[in-house]
């Protein structure tokens, strides 16, 4: 008994000690804490974030709508068809080549297949893929997301059937644009544009790396063959678009009227971005640093869209900042960082260094073509950004000295989603079947005209003429959107406004994603 009672004793003091070391402890370190100027680079001691939390019911149902709007876009012989008023369209796209061309998707209210902005909406998908599948998956909208991805991954696979050739077109806008009729009845002739040696396009061939390079990713588990074929490709495109320098607007000049492009360097730095996440191959990270000054426009925020690619690839790499442990060589990542970080400050309402291309209403808006292209690309960018820096336990964000939450980008990031779903002086939804007011005369030919209808070329303008409502409705269509002044012309004869496109479509999925559970854990890009 006494030998016990006398080791209890030494035991209790020993235990006595610990105890006071670890209040002292923490005492020091709660001081150290509280005195500590924020530092925004710096995980601070906030929660954790968790696995996907309580979904919101608005944006899961308006993501589930944003995602068909690709079913009704499709090319090909379709699988799954789940739009009563689509059919089988564009089988011989192709055949002037040899090629099987016929999947991919219709850009917008036509049916050209335009590569450029085709590839950008890919690498969008992805990217939204990789970074919320887990809630995508949440609300059972992983699956068509993939889906819809592969159709176009595919598409570009037979589209590049050689290192230093793609084809970037399939259609002709003069051609097409003169006709009113369904996909699935058009007879007109559809030629092919391509690039290669001797007329080589690096922003086409560098975006449709990056939707390879990303969609690899995607694929990288689920189906490593095929992911392992995208790579493949992907690579040869990248040296095709950086060994052959040449914009496609300069060396194709029809290209000039619809996707014209004021530049490549934003595809090469987003591509070789994309190819290091999906490689871990230094020698592109060394890229962007190395043509960093050249490219990124550094220190200007810019805006995300399928001409320009630098506010995007400012927060991708920004990303390897926020979660990579070795950084030993990526100094040169620190310039994509603040400008990603200029950016935020730019979309924040109360920061120093707002933008002021916003309408009364708080709508980021910079054109009046398709203006909410670059309010729902702002919103998706900081609402990922913002996911980031909570993931990363970094919960603050400094603004020309002003400090600012990592919630506040998200809340801006609902902003934008709210006012496109309805929260806005118009009082309308600009996503078709959202709600209860949304656009009912969409620029769109196939649901412009009756499933049953056979029209050829010209008479098919009966239905773009017709004061009726469209008789198929393009459900989940993102369309243009409304004039700084907040109007809206709900009129057919309106592209300007009331088309709908798949890189809009893309974003919106994307911003969707990021907002549809309460969650900001991110899943891992490699
Ligand atoms: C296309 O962009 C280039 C700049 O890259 C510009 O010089 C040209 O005028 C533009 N073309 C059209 C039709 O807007
Ligand atoms: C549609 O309207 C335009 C003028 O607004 C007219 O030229 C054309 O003939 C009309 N087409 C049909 C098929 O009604
Ligand atoms: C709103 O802006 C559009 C396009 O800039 C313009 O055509 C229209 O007249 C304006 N409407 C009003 C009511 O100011």
């Amino acid at each position: 008994m006494g030998e016990k009672s006398k080791s209890r004793g030494w035991c209790g003091w020993f235990i006595a000690i610990i105890v006071l070391a670890a209040v002292v402890l923490a005492v020091v370190y709660t001081v150290r804490s509280r005195l500590k100027k924020p530092d925004e680079d710096k995980p601070d001691d906030g929660p954790v974030p968790g696995p996907p939390g309580a979904i919101d019911k608005k944006y899961a149902d308006a993501l589930k709508l944003a995602l068909q709007f690709f079913d009704i876009q499709k090319s090909g012989k379709l699988e799954n068809n789940k739009i009563p008023w689509r059919g089988d369209s564009g089988l011989d796209d192709g055949s002037d080549a040899k090629l099987d061309l016929s999947q991919g998707l219709y850009d917008a209210g036509d049916h050209i297949k335009f590569g450029f902005p085709m590839a950008f909406t890919a690498t969008v998908l992805s990217w939204s893929i990789l970074e919320y599948g887990d809630q995508m998956d949440a609300v059972n909208q992983l699956d068509p997301a993939k889906e819809t991805l592969r159709w176009t991954t595919d598409f570009f696979i037979k589209a590049h059937p050689s290192d230093n050739v793609l084809y970037i077109q399939v259609g002709d806008p003069k051609i097409d644009h003169k006709c009113w009729e369904r996909p699935e009845t058009m007879t007109e002739k559809r030629p092919l544009i391509k690039i290669d040696a001797e007329t080589p396009g690096t922003e086409v061939a560098a975006e449709t790396a990056a939707a390879m390079a990303s969609a690899s990713l995607v694929f990288k588990q689920s189906d490593p063959q095929y992911s392992a074929t995208l790579l493949k490709h992907a690579k040869q495109l990248f040296d095709f678009a950086d060994s052959k320098r040449g914009s496609y607007s300069v060396n194709i000049p029809e290209v000039q009227t619809y996707y014209n492009s004021t530049g490549f360097g934003d595809e090469l730095l987003w591509a070789a971005s994309w190819l290091y996440h999906a490689t871990e191959d230094k020698a592109y990270l060394d890229y962007v640093t190395k043509h960093g000054k050249e490219y990124a426009s550094f220190g200007n925020p810019t805006w995300f869209s399928w001409d320009n690619k630098l506010a995007g690839t400012q927060v991708l790499l920004s990303r390897l900042l926020f979660f990579k442990k070795d950084l030993s060589g990526s100094k040169g990542l620190f310039s994509y960082r603040d400008t990603a970080k200029a950016v935020m400050c730019g979309l924040l309402p109360n920061s120093p260094t707002a933008t002021k291309s916003r309408t009364r209403g708080g709508l980021v808006a910079v054109s009046e073509w398709n203006s909410l292209q670059q309010s729902v690309s702002a919103a998706f960018l900081a609402s990922l950004f913002s996911d980031y820096m909570l993931t990363s336990r970094i919960h603050k964000i400094s603004c020309d000295g002003k400090i600012f939450k990592a919630t506040e980008l998200r809340d801006f990031a609902k902003s934008q989603a709210d006012y496109v779903l309805g929260k806005n002086p118009m009082g309308m939804s600009f996503v078709v079947g959202y709600g209860d007011k949304y656009p009912e005369f969409v620029h769109h030919r196939g649901a412009s005209i009756p499933a049953d209808a056979t029209t050829g070329c010209l008479e098919g303008f009966k239905y773009f003429n017709s004061t009726e409502p469209n008789p198929n409705v393009a459900y989940g269509a993102l369309v243009g959107g409304p004039f700084f002044n907040e109007t809206f012309r709900d009129i057919r004869d309106n592209p300007q406004q009331n088309e709908p496109t798949t890189y809009n479509n893309a974003l919106l999925v994307a911003l969707l994603s990021s907002l549809v559970t309460t969650s900001s854990a991110l899943q891992s890009l490699n």
